[in-house]
């Protein structure tokens, strides 16, 4: 019975749906643990009986729902509803850490929704950062959500509607459903959910392969003033790529510990743990599998977790992780203009102009940001010394974004080719 619920999970990252997130799960934001690892999750049923009309035979409730409740359409209050989707929402915040929040959400992501204000003309700065991370990071089944339409005349709506089009015209989001929706009266929800269960194909998943889990939330969920025998171990919040997780699994994470030694190199230390709970909304679970946003319970000291100290790590199995970067030789391909930035003035200053040596970049791999200085660069080749270590693989794709104007803005992506890593000391287990 697990594995169905799991394997109908289904990630999705939620461009400020704010409005959606309060009025639709606010049990969910009550929990804790959901506000922590900040994001939302949802199942969505239809009905059973085909002649229950669309788009009202398509429905979403909270992820504490039974997974069999009955119809609601007039009519067919008769009928069960069946469960096609557990879907996670992961929340986008406002404005500077944005980038980088999404670019690290965004390796997780099976899908986007890129969410307009219809009472505002698009496209705004931010809807076209939120589109430019969703083309670096390739993702795809997206769905555009026209919100507000209550706020507006139905032509203003037509014809913002032709706006978004030309706006995404030649993109990732070419041809992605417009759902003109309020979130607020909750009107055309159910239509979102149609989308959903259409358009966004639950990915296939590896089980096989030895687990790797991308943590992107951390935390010490111990109270100040515990007794040492209250206390609970540190808690990794994230996704696995591929492979399975069980309870009482040994568990390793790269790069672990890292510290500087007297001559200034890089050394780090994998720690290693123990599974002692998985959980995945309210459940428990005795194993955890792709997709999905889970909860990993260990016997870490949680002054290792405590305030997402732990973000950006790889969680396995031990001793099948991938190697911990400190250079990188990535091809790289530059943005011809800075998105985002409303041009002020002149229009030299939305260019963006070739990688320098020396310079500073951050960069976003996997869920780890990092800063980088540029050491070298030959045409679309360039070598990068990391601030601090990174565990990925060849093949992987980063972001890169340099400050502009006191922001991090992102100037462009590439993909790593080679690098150095760091000596890895053997697990003392
Ligand atoms: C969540 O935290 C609040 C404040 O810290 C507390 O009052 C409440 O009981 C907690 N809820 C759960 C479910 O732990
Ligand atoms: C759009 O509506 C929101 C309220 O939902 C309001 O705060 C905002 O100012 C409106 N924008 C415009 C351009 O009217
Ligand atoms: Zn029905």
């Amino acid at each position: 019975m697990w594995q169905n619920y799991i394997l109908f999970r289904l990630k999705l990252f939620l461009a400020r749906l704010q409005l959606t997130l309060t009025v639709r799960f606010k049990n969910e934001l009550e929990r804790n643990i959901t506000i922590k690892l900040g994001y939302a999750n949802a199942k969505i049923y239809k009905c059973d009986d085909e002649r229950c009309p669309r788009p009202m035979t398509y429905k979403s409730y909270g992820s504490g729902k039974e997974d069999t409740p009955m119809c609601d359409v007039p009519g067919f209050e008769n009928a069960k509803m069946k469960l096609l989707r557990h879907v996670s929402f992961v929340d986008c915040p406002g404005h500077d850490i944005l980038m980088a929040t999404m670019l690290n959400g965004a390796a997780i992501m099976d899908g986007a929704l890129l969410l307009i204000a219809a009472n505002e003309s698009c496209p705004q700065p931010q809807t076209s950062e939120h589109l430019a991370a969703i083309e670096i990071m390739r993702l795809q089944h997206i769905i555009i959500l026209q919100n507000k339409v209550d706020l507006i005349q139905e032509n203003v709506a037509i014809n913002q509607h032709e706006a978004i089009q030309k706006f995404v015209h030649r993109t990732v989001a070419d041809g992605a459903p417009v759902v003109p929706i309020s979130a607020q009266s909750k009107y055309n929800i159910d239509v979102v959910c149609e989308y959903i269960v259409k358009n966004t194909p639950i990915p296939k998943r590896d089980f096989i392969s030895p687990p790797n889990m991308i943590v992107i939330r951390s935390f010490d969920v111990n109270k100040p003033g515990y007794e040492v025998d209250e206390i609970s171990g540190g808690v990794a919040g994230g996704s696995i790529l591929k492979g399975v997780l069980r309870l009482n699994q040994n568990i390793e994470i790269r790069p672990g510990i890292v510290v500087k030694d007297d001559s200034g190199n890089i050394k780090c230390t994998p720690i290693y743990s123990r599974i002692v709970s998985l959980k995945a909304e309210q459940n428990e679970l005795q194993f955890a599998v792709p997709g999905g946003l889970i909860g990993v319970g260990t016997t870490m000291d949680p002054t290792l977790t405590r305030a997402d100290r732990l973000v950006g790590q790889v969680l396995g199995e031990v001793g099948s992780l991938p190697d911990v970067f400190i250079e990188l030789e990535v091809n790289f391909f530059l943005l011809g203009r800075l998105i985002g930035v409303r041009t002020k003035g002149t229009e030299k200053q939305g260019r963006v102009t070739k990688l320098t040596k020396a310079e500073i970049l951050m960069l976003n791999i996997g869920s780890m940001s990092t800063g980088a200085r540029v050491i070298a660069v030959k045409n679309d080749l360039a070598k990068l010394q990391l601030t601090s270590p990174v565990c990925t693989s060849k093949g992987e794709k980063i972001a890169l974004s340099r400050r502009v104007d006191k922001h991090w803005r992102l100037i462009g992506w590439g993909q790593i080719q080679a690098g150095i890593t760091l000596d890895i000391p053997p697990c003392p287990l």
